[in-house]
């Protein structure tokens, strides 16, 4: 509200989705925690969570009606009008049910029908059995949703319902609404409370460095573009890269709040004019090698998605060559095409890993361009370039002349140098397939790149 604006600011709705486990009652401290914050809250507990937590309950703590159904008060139609006007819709406990109903779009209840209206931010905490979260089933399912921009806590480990204990458990409620408001204030340029309409936030180009985020207080460096090897003063040699995802993955750093370097090689969109984003340009292999190699030393994290020219002219000509030319031994004129000599480029990520050493600072992210081949998949590619490059973590992209260069979309596969599940992402907008590496990068880092407040790594 404005000085000049008499009407009263509206209070944030929370749609408090509550699964059926063990774990509903710690939803009641999270309702006191968006309650106390100002948020008006809508708890849309399951069925079966109701068997945990009663009805009255909900209701009497949020002061508003608790429905489960899509038949009760369908005058309202509550399952179009609750997921429309929310600014955050946050499912805790988030069952492996739940998960898996929202990543195949079921709707079967007013909770799951919630789900597919939001245009808000999404939050899932889930709770279950180790087993459960760790089923393949589970696993596609929790990728399936990250790359759709919702965003998936990580359970904590510790001790289960029963005797066993393991990863699966929910965090406590302070940190599912420290992270949920982290996702929520990142969000909020992208969101224009007031129409509850529009683009999924994630999708949506930030327009300005959140104050704080799940990236906040993280230096990023992220490379985009194809590099080009000057010929002479009007050739080069280059490659097909549009640089759409690598400055997608600028944006959405600095939209969860990381400072970013965007070493721009040559892009074919608008660079980002955002705050939080320096930009620097480069042409070369080399000049990008150089750039990297003093930015790296300072970061947190480097993204290599720049495409490289593993190969460079010998020589740079000073002069156009022409088509014809004199030949220096005796002055005749030589219409022959020149032969191009040409030379290996540095490695600039591999380069990058050796110099880090032994220090765990910069995570550092490598593409990989794959097209595959007759005797190996892009993935099987995929994982022989991660052992040979050292990097952290890899994108495996599958390329070619149609498929991934200069398209809106993506499909990547994230693999871990130390093993574990490849995270696929997409098909999705390269803006959603950026917020999915993140979620994987913010996950692989330390764990405080998850909450609120500063992010940094250890040296
Ligand atoms: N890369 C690099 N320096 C190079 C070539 C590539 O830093 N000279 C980086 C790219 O930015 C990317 C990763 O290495 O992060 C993989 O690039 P890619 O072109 O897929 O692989 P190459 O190393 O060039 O190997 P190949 O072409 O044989 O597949």
């Amino acid at each position: 509200m404005t000085p000049d604006d008499p009407r009263p600011a509206r209070a944030r709705r929370v749609v408090l989705g509550v699964g059926g486990g063990i774990a509903a009652y710690k939803a009641v401290s999270l309702l006191r925690l968006f309650s106390e914050d100002g948020w008006a809250v809508d708890v849309v507990p399951t069925a079966s969570a109701l068997r945990f937590v009663g009805a009255p309950t909900w209701a009497a703590l949020s002061g508003n009606r608790v429905e489960t159904d899509v038949f009760e008060n369908v005058h309202e139609v509550p399952h179009v009008r609750l997921g429309q006007g929310a600014d955050l819709v946050l499912v805790a406990p988030c069952t492996a049910d739940l998960l898996a109903k929202a990543a195949h779009g079921l709707a079967d209840d007013l909770l799951t029908n919630t789900l597919l209206t939001a245009r808000c931010p999404v939050v899932l905490a889930p709770a279950m059995h180790t087993e459960m979260w760790q089923h393949p089933a589970t696993v596609a399912n929790v990728a399936t949703l990250r790359a759709r921009g919702v965003t998936v806590i990580e359970p904590a480990s510790g001790r289960l319902t029963g005797k066993d204990s393991g990863p699966g458990r929910l965090p406590e409620p302070q940190d599912i609404h420290a992270a949920a408001m982290s996702v929520v204030d990142a969000a909020a340029p992208l969101t224009p409370v007031d129409t509850g309409a529009g683009p999924a936030a994630r999708d949506a180009v930030p327009g300005a460095a959140a104050p704080s985020g799940d990236l906040h207080g993280l230096r990023v460096v992220v490379s985009a573009g194809g590099t080009r090897e000057a010929l002479d003063p009007v050739r080069f040699l280059g490659n097909r890269s549009s640089g759409k995802q690598g400055v997608a993955l600028a944006e959405t750093a600095a939209a969860r709040g990381a400072s970013v370097t965007l070493v721009a090689a040559h892009v074919e969109v608008p660079l980002p004019e955002q705050d939080g984003i320096e930009v620097v340009r480069v042409e070369s292999a080399l000049d990008l090698q150089a750039a990297m190699t003093v930015l790296a030393d300072s970061a947190d994290v480097v993204v290599m998605a720049a495409a490289v020219a593993d190969f460079r002219p010998v020589d740079y000509v000073e002069t156009k060559i022409k088509k014809s030319h004199r030949t220096a031994a005796d002055g005749t004129e030589d219409d022959s095409a020149p032969t191009l000599q040409l030379v290996r480029n540095p490695d600039i990520l591999a380069g990058l890993v050796r110099e880090r050493g032994s220090r765990r600072r910069p995570l550092i992210v490598g593409f990989a361009a794959e097209t595959g081949d007759t005797g190996h998949s892009v993935l099987e590619l995929g994982r022989e370039k991660v052992a040979r490059k050292g990097c952290d973590l890899l994108v495996v992209n599958e390329v070619g002349r149609s498929v991934t260069f200069g398209q809106d979309d993506n499909t990547v596969t994230v693999l871990d140098r130390d093993g574990g599940e490849p995270v696929p992402l997409g098909p999705a907008s390269k803006t959603v397939v950026s917020h999915g590496i993140w979620d994987v990068v913010a996950a692989r880092g330390d764990r405080s790149w998850t909450g609120a407040g500063e992010a940094r790594l250890p040296d």
